[in-house]
């Protein structure tokens, strides 16, 4: 291994910029040319590749986004595209690649070795936290702290008002960060696509709520819940206690900017060394995660393929914390 190249693809994710300097680092360490590639798969296409060294990545530790920017590439699930950027990446001599990114990411890394042999270690990065090995993904933390600190703000003015709200979150196949800023956020119901939470649920825990006297409610709705997101979920609500005053905010994609958290600068800076030194040893086609706070290295085939499964002890806790 004597040059290898970063990028990061997919929907970016705070944090992923820490990781990008771990690997820039760890590569110059190990006395590692490195290159970094702009766009992710677009920009392997297109031949967007450029040296790096120490410098390009002085200060970006604590910013949010990535400095090399990020694509979700339709050119790259192509046989042409992929061919084109196996071309470039010859071009210049990568014999290696560290991929930043998720599920998407890691399916193209997976085809582009089976197809031209370039092999690729890759970072979870993506603030869904739905990657199966890895505790924790780049970027969740941050996403979780950001969606907690606006349930905060909007439960002063629910309060104020008496008002039920339903928050949405990102996650389109995933519950997680809706989960975590639920229990953080005091929230009387979180509904997330994993479970099965009817409508006829929401309106009994609300109608109840009522009696107990509760003056506002929070419902935390994941962006893929089964029910529809939380206009939807909202509009059906509403049609059978059209006497509640019901408001839905969506916060988007705040979630996916921002400082990242000191969490997510350690897992970043940890799998981007250890995606390096994988490299070095041989490794391709695995994802370097944290699970129980050791390293570890699972086959794209399976953080592809497996589900990372929502604690049922979680969502145990969302219904104890409601009473
Ligand atoms: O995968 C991360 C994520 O933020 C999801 O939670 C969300 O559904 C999706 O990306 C949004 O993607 P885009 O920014 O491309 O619309």
């Amino acid at each position: 291994m004597k040059r290898i190249a970063v990028f990061t693809s997919g929907g970016d994710s705070p944090g992923m910029n820490a990781c990008i300097r771990a690997v820039v680092r760890g590569s110059i360490y190990h006395k590692i040319e490195v290159y970094g590639i702009k766009r992710g798969y677009e920009g392997m296409i297109d031949g967007q590749i450029q040296a790096m060294n120490s410098h390009s990545v002085s200060n970006i530790v604590q910013k949010g986004g990535t400095i090399l920017k990020s694509a979700r590439s339709q050119e790259f699930m192509t046989p042409e595209g992929r061919k084109k950027a196996f071309q470039q990446l010859k071009n210049f001599d990568i014999d290696g690649l560290v991929a930043i990114g998720g599920n998407g990411t890691f399916t193209g890394a997976k085809l582009f070795y089976e197809e031209f042999g370039i092999p690729t270690v890759g970072c979870p990065g993506t603030i869904d936290n739905d990657l199966y090995g890895t505790d924790y993904t780049i970027g969740y933390d941050t996403a979780v702290n950001t969606a907690l600190e606006a349930i905060d703000k909007i439960r002063d003015t629910a309060d104020s008002h008496n008002r039920v709200f339903f928050i949405e979150v990102m996650g389109r196949d995933s519950g997680y960060i809706a989960i975590q800023s639920g229990i953080g956020g005091g929230a009387e119901i979180v509904m997330v696509p994993e479970t099965d939470t009817s409508i006829e649920t929401v309106i009994n825990t609300l109608s109840k709520g009522k009696l107990q006297h509760k003056t506002s409610a929070i419902i935390i709705v994941a962006e893929g819940d089964e029910e529809g997101n939380a206009t939807e979920v909202a509009a059906k609500v509403k049609s059978h206690l059209s006497d509640l005053d019901i408001k839905v905010t969506i916060l988007g994609h705040i979630q996916r900017g921002g400082s990242p958290t000191a969490r997510d600068r350690i897992i970043a800076s940890r799998t981007g060394i250890a995606a390096v030194e994988a490299l070095i040893k041989g490794h391709k086609n695995v994802m370097a995660g944290v699970v129980n706070d050791e390293i570890v290295f699972t086959p794209f085939a399976d953080t592809i393929t497996k589900h990372k499964p929502i604690s049922n002890d979680l969502i145990r806790l969302v219904n104890i914390l409601s009473i």
